[in-house]
């Protein structure tokens, strides 16, 4: 099913050149299957057309406060939207907004409504840094608007600057519309810590041991934690893929570098998913300079890495979820079960490297996830967007009885 079928969103355009990219984000929405009720302000109008909204979202645009035949639009309006989201927000809009106007339909539909509002600005760096917008933004912020901050980069116009300014991109503001749509569960405000794809130990300055881990699951838990509300820090060696948005990221190089970094991030945690595949080896010594064909060493000496979730338990939190993988190719299910126990773990999610459809690089998976003194349960072949939410329904009914 389509992820917003049927949920109704408040899209306000206000006069602003990135209006041509509310135009996507409106497309995105209706494809996502929302029904989008478009309300522009005069000056909006100046940019885009309303009908290109229109055409966008299937439905009629609004744009009076009193329109012909209905004085009360912004009422029904703002009662019937589940979010508004207002896209572009300028620094106009953000005055009035803060000063709780209600002098045109935009600004009458965020006072006569009680759903979340989502505030993403655009405009000149220098109207962004000022501050009156500072001041504007902080209070509407404290009033419980979610304003996004601008992203930093050239903006519309040549002559202006390249400071924070401008609208951020609309796949951004979908992203966190999801976030805000989403029913909260127990993860809502929780600090999460999710490591991803696999670690690399150098030779020397040119070679590194590693494995083929993508860093997709870790990634798909990482943006379906964050969906639910929680804070996540996203623990990642060198991924094959892009991050996903809206959450912090420290990037890391070796194992015993993710291993700090996971023990930094422990003592704070409520709940730590090792989906990384860390590398198990190093080579006992790394060359400084470049290894020659003619310096070539007979056989690499390999030593052990730090196992990163038995090293760090000292650091846990006390009634923190700590959820580990297995990856196995024989003895799956025992050796799986050795691991849940040898490294003191609420739930270890299984995978059999030799299954079709599952472990690295896939968009698909297969896992058994198991918890301490219960069955094991055996999902199906799922997207690793459905293994993640599979395995964080665990973690909230963990996280809902301690
Ligand atoms: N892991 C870890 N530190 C490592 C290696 C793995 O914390 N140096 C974590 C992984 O992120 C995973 C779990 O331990 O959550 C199991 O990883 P796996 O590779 O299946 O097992 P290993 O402990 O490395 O054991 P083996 O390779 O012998 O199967």
């Amino acid at each position: 099913m389509r992820p917003f079928h049927g949920r109704r969103i408040l899209l306000g355009v206000t006069g602003g050149i990135a209006s041509y990219k509310t135009a996507w984000l409106a497309r995105l929405l209706s494809q996502a299957g929302a029904e989008v009720d478009t309300v522009m302000t005069k000056s909006a109008r100046e940019f885009i057309g309303a009908v290109t909204f229109e055409a966008l979202t299937g439905r009629p645009v609004h744009t009076e406060l009193v329109a012909e035949g209905s004085a009360l639009d912004h009422i029904r309006l703002a009662q019937a939207a589940e979010l508004v989201v207002v896209a572009p927000a300028t620094a106009d809009f953000l005055a009035r907004a803060a000063g709780g106007r209600s002098d045109d339909l935009l600004a009458a539909c965020l006072l006569a409504t009680k759903a979340p509002v989502l505030l993403v600005p655009a405009m000149n760096d220098m109207m962004w840094a000022h501050q009156q917008t500072i001041a504007n933004v902080a209070h509407l912020r404290s009033i419980g608007y979610t304003v996004l901050d601008p992203d930093t980069g050239p903006l519309a116009s040549p002559q202006e600057g390249a400071g924070a300014g401008r609208m951020p991109e609309p796949d951004t503001i979908f992203a966190q519309v999801g976030r805000m749509l989403e029913p909260k569960g127990a993860l809502n405000g929780k600090r999460v810590v999710v490591t991803a794809g696999p670690t690399r130990e150098s030779l020397d300055p040119v070679r590194f041991l590693s494995n083929y881990s993508s860093g997709k699951m870790g990634v798909a838990i990482a943006a379906a934690a964050w969906r639910r509300g929680a804070e996540v820090t996203l623990i990642a060696g060198p991924l094959s893929i892009t991050p996903p948005l809206g959450m912090r990221a420290l990037d890391v190089e070796s194992t015993s570098d993710m291993a700090n970094a996971v023990r930094s991030e422990l003592s704070t945690a409520d709940v730590l998913v090792m989906a990384a595949a860390p590398a198990d080896f190093k080579p006992a010594t790394v060359a400084v300079a470049k290894i020659k064909k003619t310096t070539r060493p007979e056989a690499l000496a390999i030593e052990e890495t730090p196992d990163i979730l038995k090293s760090t338990r000292d650091a846990r939190r006390p009634g923190s979820v700590i959820v580990g993988f297995a990856l196995e190719t024989d003895d799956v299910m025992a050796h799986a079960a050795e691991k849940l126990r040898a490294k003191e773990l609420d739930l270890i999610v299984v995978n059999d490297a030799r299954e079709p459809g599952a472990g690295f690089g896939g968009d698909t998976n297969r896992v058994t996830i198991m918890a301490p003194n219960a069955e094991p349960v055996a999902l199906p072949l799922m997207s690793k967007a459905e293994v993640a939410d599979a395995i964080l329904d665990r973690v909230e009914a963990l996280l809902g009885g301690r």
